[in-house]
């Protein structure tokens, strides 16, 4: 079968590499690498080459001009995440720019496929940076959960998806999205409650055919028919119509999409229907993949527990994980380390701190002493426990104080916080 499959661990590298090869699945194929909506293999140990990804996907390259354009436009230092790399690729990003400078509008829109109680490490990193942006550029963003999605590909009731969907929201509220400017809404709700959403989900059907989403997604024979019409749900929200109570009826609101990698197939999908609805296609913004503990041949990923580090984990758990688990690339033993020194190419502990230790000039040292040898596999662990300690328990405490009112608030139909009728 072609289809896709929802498991995602180290264990299910060979098994994807080698569909690969019996030209199983065509969708992003390649010698090394996998990437689709559903799963992340590479057989290389420093993980996906994903300048070679770019161009598979025909996307561009974030190259120091355009982050210098950032930081010109907005007068803010770019994000240590925008500055290393880990958003690395981009489709229109100078569109989007070009509009600011125009002072024209524009919205973020971003997601979540609720498959587990609590997200993980790796799914934070979208949701800090569509933070990021939107306090930079001061604009609305809609966050889609697919709970429907998640209901159609996993062995999941609809009753515990949607259940999912809310407890996601509580760590995505947690994440400081402005509730004002922000709308949350689960698939399940509101797209019974909005013609205008369904309306552009049935245009944007009308312009698909089974052949392409077969060639896009990889659906075969015995896929379900919800999953064969899904992508259109994935779509709707990057045009402004499918929100009028947010965009006042605007139609031609462009729309900044940041998201793993991973989703781009949805997206191209969308950018190559939009101009046939007369619609702006979105543009988007590309991070790479939060990698596995067990080492960067794959994504960290819920469905795999060994595999990540969950915003519910305790401190202990973070350590023992940490400790017991991160692949590292040290050397065997004490002589041959201080000998040859780490690999940070390949050493989690470090790659994980490019993630979530801020300080340039810190890392910049650890990077030396552990590659020089004089930083041991022990330290750079310890070092890396100690900054997600606290990084998890404040998630932890930022959480536990959202009520079922504020929910409520960022998940209704509304009216945001930004006037349409004063930009050109
Ligand atoms: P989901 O829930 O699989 O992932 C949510 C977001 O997190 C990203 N992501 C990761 N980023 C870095 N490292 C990882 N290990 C990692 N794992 C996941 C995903 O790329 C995504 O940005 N169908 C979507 C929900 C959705 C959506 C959207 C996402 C609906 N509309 C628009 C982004 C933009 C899903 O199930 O994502
Ligand atoms: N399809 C994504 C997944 O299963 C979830 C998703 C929906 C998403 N809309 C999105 C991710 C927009 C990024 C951007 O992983």
């Amino acid at each position: 079968m072609a289809e896709p499959d929802v498991k995602n661990g180290p264990e299910d590298v060979a098994e994807k590499l080698s569909k690969l090869t019996m030209g199983d699945s065509k969708v992003e194929a390649d010698d090394d690498d996998f990437v689709d909506p559903w799963s992340v293999a590479s057989k290389s140990a420093t993980g996906i080459d994903y300048n070679k990804l770019i161009k598979k996907f025909g996307s561009s390259k974030i190259d120091d001009e355009l982050v210098t354009r950032i930081e010109k436009i907005t007068g803010k230092p770019a994000h240590h995440l925008l500055k290393r790399g880990v958003f690395f690729s981009h489709r229109e990003m100078h569109g989007i720019l070009n509009k600011v400078e125009q002072g024209k509008p524009f919205f973020l829109y971003t997601g979540r496929g609720p498959s587990s109680n609590s997200m993980h490490l790796g799914h934070l990193i979208p949701f800090v940076f569509t933070k990021w942006l939107q306090e930079t550029f001061d604009v609305p963003l809609v966050i889609q959960m697919t709970d429907d999605e998640k209901f159609l590909w996993k062995d999941l009731k609809l009753d515990v998806a949607q259940k999912m969907a809310i407890d996601n929201v509580k760590d995505i509220i947690a994440c400081g999205f402005d509730k004002e400017k922000t709308f949350i809404f689960k698939d399940t709700e509101y797209i019974g409650q909005s013609p205008a959403f369904y309306q552009n989900m049935l245009r944007v059907q009308k312009c698909v055919t089974f052949n392409q989403v077969r060639g896009i997604f990889g659906f075969g024979d015995s896929s379900n028919i919800g999953k064969i019409a899904f992508p259109s749900i994935q779509a709707s929200p990057s045009f402004s119509s499918s929100f009028p109570q947010i965009f006042e009826g605007k139609k031609d609101i462009p729309c900044l999409i940041p998201c793993a990698i991973d989703q781009d197939p949805y997206f191209r999908m969308t950018r190559d229907v939009a101009p046939r609805l007369k619609y702006p296609k979105p543009a988007l913004i590309h991070s790479t993949f939060f990698p596995a503990l067990q080492g960067a041949q794959t994504k960290m990923s819920a469905s795999d527990p060994l595999s990540s580090i969950f915003l519910t984990d305790t401190p202990n758990q973070i350590k023992n994980k940490i400790n017991k688990y991160a692949f590292s690339g040290g050397g065997a033993t004490l002589e041959e380390h201080q000998k040859n020194g780490g690999n940070c190419d390949v050493d989690i502990p470090y790659q994980y701190l490019t993630f979530f230790l801020e300080d340039d000039e810190r890392l910049a040292q650890i990077k030396e002493d552990y590659s020089s040898g004089k930083m041991m596999t022990g330290e750079i662990k310890k070092t890396l426990i100690e900054v997600l300690q606290p990084i998890v328990k404040k998630h932890q405490e930022r959480r536990k104080m959202i009520t079922d009112d504020e929910i409520k608030e960022f998940m209704r139909p509304r009216k945001l916080k930004y006037d349409y009728s004063t930009k050109k």
